[in-house]
């Protein structure tokens, strides 16, 4: 007898009246109609039942801080990075892994199961490093927490840059993070860019480069990770996250640029929600969007992802970790309005996420983890525009969080009363 059987589910690709079968915490069948006995039954009334959102872009070290000790007042990248060096020597391990777990509890509450977090290493203390490897531990039952050493204050600009990157690995990182454009010159950026490659290659790990998250048209160390990428035979493991200065560059750049990307297997991260409120800052008008060439990047045969970045932090005072919120701005910033857009923007923060965070058993495909999320939604596109309740959401066949659907009971003169619980149905 199965352990859970799904019934009645639309599927992202669009399949519908399809069951899904569970033994052992994974997926063992999934078949149109089909029924056999199990312990549990779900019908899922011909609703979305997709597998669980991933953000490939985070910062849980800095998540829920915002005021701490100030706002942003600017609104700017360069006033975030100054307020959270303001915030570092203040904080404690005991204060960052509460408010980090906090913002796990509301990650699963959305059906947000795998995080990629960057987390600081100019600290020369690490104390987030340290704390956020417990955070992974403490969280591992229920979400897949992958974390990112990222030198904010530029390996190269920072004294003990390297080294505190290079311990940071050592206590069990897993992923080499960066941010050439934030170091002092074009020349220094792309050299922090070789070595640290040459790091990620020595000890075979992933990159995940913060790369050009700038307005400035000539910041192009995208390029230089990809060359970084194939030389150092890389493909498929590094990425580069934001690339915002693409927005700006010349088109003529772009189209050379957008060939030599997909080439080297460098996948791409663009944050809608912080790309459209932190570029275009020293803009009066017009203000550009400032997010990557993401249709153009897909279009390329690059592998796009969307990621949440910020939530309540020194650079955006918004966000509950809703990645269906993350694309229904990505939809917006980068025009994808068309039926066709909105699905890629959905598999921007599902399939295309997990893909570069190398999710193993991720999907909904016999193999795979049971792990998905019932929405109430009728396809993709549906869960995009009403940013969707999360109805139920398991985890390798376990029943994790339950929301109630979102009801409005009407009043109205000369109508009868009646309950529409979801608009356009
Ligand atoms: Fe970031």
């Amino acid at each position: 007898m199965l352990d859970l059987l799904v019934t009645r589910a639309t599927l992202p690709d669009g399949r519908t009246d399809m069951s899904i079968a569970v033994q052992d915490g994974r997926i063992v069948d999934v078949a149109e109609g089909s029924s056999a006995p199990a312990h549990q039954t779900l019908d899922a009334q011909g609703l979305l039942v997709s597998p669980p959102f991933c953000d490939p872009h985070f910062h849980m070290d800095a998540t829920l801080s915002h005021g701490l000790p100030r706002v942003n007042r600017s609104g700017t990248l360069l006033e975030g990075i100054a307020l959270w060096g303001e915030l570092k020597p203040l904080l404690t391990a005991e204060a960052l892994i509460e408010r980090a777990l906090a913002y796990c509890d509301w990650a699963v509450a959305k059906g947000l199961l795998a995080i990629r977090s960057h987390v600081d290493t100019s600290d020369p203390r690490l104390l987030a490093v340290d704390a956020l490897l417990e955070v992974q531990r403490r969280v591992a039952p229920y979400l897949d927490l992958q974390l990112v050493a990222f030198p904010q204050d530029g390996v190269l600009r920072a004294p003990g840059g390297v080294e505190n990157l290079k311990r940071a690995l050592d206590k069990g990182v897993h992923v080499v993070g960066g941010i050439p454009h934030f170091e002092r010159t074009m020349a220094e950026g792309a050299e922090s860019v070789r070595i640290l490659c040459e790091i990620a290659a020595g000890r075979g790990l992933p990159v995940d480069m913060h790369c050009d998250e700038s307005d400035d048209p000539l910041s192009r160390h995208i390029e230089t990770l990809a060359f970084e990428a194939q030389r150092l035979g890389l493909q498929g493991r590094v990425t580069g996250s934001h690339c915002t200065s693409m927005h700006s560059m010349d088109n003529y750049y772009a189209s050379k640029l957008l060939p030599l990307i997909a080439e080297s297997g460098v996948s791409v991260i663009a944050n809608p929600l912080i790309n459209i409120t932190l570029q275009g800052r020293h803009d009066s008008y017009p203000k550009r969007r400032g997010m990557t060439r993401v249709p153009e990047l897909m279009d390329s045969g690059v592998n796009v992802a969307f990621g949440h970045d910020c939530v309540m932090d020194p650079w955006y005072g918004l966000g509950s970790g809703d990645m269906l919120e993350v694309a229904h701005m990505g939809v917006h910033v980068a025009q994808m309005t068309s039926q066709a857009g909105i699905r890629q923007c959905f598999e921007a923060v599902t399939t295309n996420a997990a893909k570069l965070m190398h999710l193993q058993g991720y999907g909904l495909a016999p193999g795979c983890d049971a792990s998905f999320v019932l929405l109430q939604a009728r396809d993709p596109v549906e869960a995009i525009r009403l940013r969707a309740a999360r109805l139920k959401v398991f985890r390798r066949g376990q029943l994790l969080a339950e929301t109630p659907p979102a009801t409005a009971a009407l009043h109205l003169a000369g109508r009868p009363a009646a309950t529409d619980w979801m608009q356009g149905r």
